[in-house]
């Protein structure tokens, strides 16, 4: 399958709808809360998007000072596109943007716990979080 790799090409609002709409993975709990899905694309700044043609299958946003850190804080892929490398290659062009000096850092749901160990990422328990209200 022929799966293209794009960096910061931030997709419409109605793609990233339809792709989290059809991937099990919705980032905010308002779904028709648009305007913060929009500022959260437009804010970040490694954005990988993956496409079969013109349909969005998968992406990772994340927000990186090329420094010291990156933030990966968004990764789905759609359903039916699933256990074919995509998210793998998603966290792997994220990890290769951001650079040898920074850390790649993330919270996993409970579910996805077990992709982050098996594409070699190291799981710790030294992180903390304030979490937020909505
Ligand atoms: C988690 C997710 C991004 C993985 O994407 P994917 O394209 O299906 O995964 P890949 O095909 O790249 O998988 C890479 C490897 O991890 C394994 N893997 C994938 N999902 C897994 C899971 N949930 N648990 C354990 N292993 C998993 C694959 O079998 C594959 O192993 P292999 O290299 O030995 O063949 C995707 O399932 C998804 O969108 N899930 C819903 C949203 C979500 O949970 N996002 C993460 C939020 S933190």
């Amino acid at each position: 399958m022929d799966i293209q790799y794009k960096t910061n090409v931030i997709p419409s609002i109605d793609q990233l709808i339809n792709l989290f709409n059809d991937s099990e993975y919705f980032p905010i709990e308002d779904k028709s809360d648009r305007l913060r899905i929009v500022r959260m694309f437009a804010k970040a700044n490694i954005v990988v998007s993956a496409w079969h043609g013109e349909l969005l299958v998968g992406i990772s946003r994340s927000l990186c000072d090329f420094e010291y850190c990156c933030y990966l804080s968004d990764l789905c892929v759609r359903n039916n596109y699933k256990g074919k490398q995509i998210g793998k290659q998603l966290v792997l062009i994220t990890k290769e943007t951001a650079g040898d000096k920074c850390k790649l850092i993330l919270q996993s749901s409970p579910n996805a716990l077990g992709f982050y160990s098996q594409i070699g990422m190291e799981r710790i328990d030294s992180a903390f979080i304030f979490s937020r209200k909505y």
